[in-house]
């Protein structure tokens, strides 16, 4: 497994997932299997978190679980016994994707006994830090933002601005109302490196409002650059919409005090996996652009199309 090691290009060390959700939305499947575990083709939504936190240059992954989900942290161990039949029997490719998890990044597991909301998840990162990380990520595993690499230009508005970084994506209006939206101001990045007018700042969030009373289109995604000035304020917020601890409220908090937060609007596209309206399309995408299934997938979906469209009239 990789060592967690201090140096990092991009300032980032550890990512936090949040993976203690009850995933309701994927009931009967959660019964027993966690979402996090749901494959994407063949690959769990967890080993591509991994891999983007190794690509940012993270060395530690820390999942937030909850007590019944020890499967997630399952997915990282190195299986011996598997290894070594697949390689008696020549297997060397599936040798490659059992390894695959455990050698990107080490995980370290964080329980969170009760599902108190993604703040109080958050919140309990702060163990799994070295006392002098100043700054963490977080990536939510039901959020597939493609193409990566967004983080990294998230890393470089830190180093620039300081504060807090957030991913955002810009969205039809009429969509807001699905989102926690962002009232933001224009900042001058004509002396910096900062790509313009895709670098804002930020000075409120509203949590999914109607389309009429948005503050703007940019709404938040699962990727978060925070400073660890975020877990004293999640120390003095109160439980907030659902009864849970929000991480809105307390990004909110921080704004309020002056604490510099940014977004980075992504030009790419996301998936949503946390529910099967968003994960099938994320399944068929991929698919697509598989070298082994890409192009009988494509013939098979044609083909349901076709029958699906004449069925109704399309
Ligand atoms: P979601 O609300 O989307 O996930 O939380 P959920 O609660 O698992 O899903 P549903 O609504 O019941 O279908 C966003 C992320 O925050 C984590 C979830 O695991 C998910 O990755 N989360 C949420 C926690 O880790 N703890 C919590 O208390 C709440």
């Amino acid at each position: 497994m990789a060592e967690p090691n201090n140096q990092s290009p991009n300032g980032v060390r550890t990512v936090v997932v949040p993976a203690a959700g009850m995933g309701t939305r994927f009931l009967p499947a959660t019964k027993t299997v966690p979402k996090e575990l749901l494959p994407v083709v063949d690959t769990p939504g967890i080993e591509l978190i991994a891999e983007e936190a190794s690509r940012l240059g993270a060395t530690r992954l820390a999942i937030i679980t909850a007590p019944n989900k020890d499967g997630i942290l399952q997915h990282f161990a190195e299986f011996p016994d598997l290894v070594e039949t697949l390689s008696q029997r020549g297997k060397d490719e599936q040798v490659a994707k059992v390894r695959k998890a455990a050698e990107l990044i080490s995980p370290v597991a964080v329980v969170q006994d009760k599902p108190l909301g993604l703040g109080h998840a958050v919140g309990l990162a702060e163990e799994a830090l070295d006392d002098d990380e100043t700054a963490f990520a977080v990536m939510l595993p039901d959020d597939l933002v493609m193409p990566t690499g967004v983080m990294e230009k998230m890393a470089e508005v830190r180093a620039e601005l300081g504060g807090s970084v957030l991913c955002a994506f810009d969205v039809p209006r009429e969509e807001v109302f699905n989102y926690g939206v962002f009232d933001v101001e224009e900042i001058d990045t004509q002396a910096s490196d900062l790509p313009a007018g895709l670098v804002k700042r930020v000075t409120g969030m509203v949590e999914k409002p109607e389309p009429e009373d948005a503050p703007s289109t940019f709404v938040a995604v699962g990727r978060y650059l925070l400073d660890r000035a975020i877990f004293d304020a999640l120390d003095r917020i109160e439980p907030g919409k659902g009864g849970e601890i929000q991480l809105t409220d307390a990004i909110e908090l921080l704004i309020r005090e002056g604490h510099p937060v940014h977004i980075v609007v992504h030009e790419g596209i996301r998936h949503d996996l946390g529910n099967p309206g968003g994960y099938i399309p994320a399944n068929v995408d991929f698919g697509l652009h598989h070298p082994k299934y890409g192009k009988s997938l494509y013939r098979s979906i044609k083909k349901i199309m076709d029958e699906y469209e004449s069925e109704n009239g399309l």
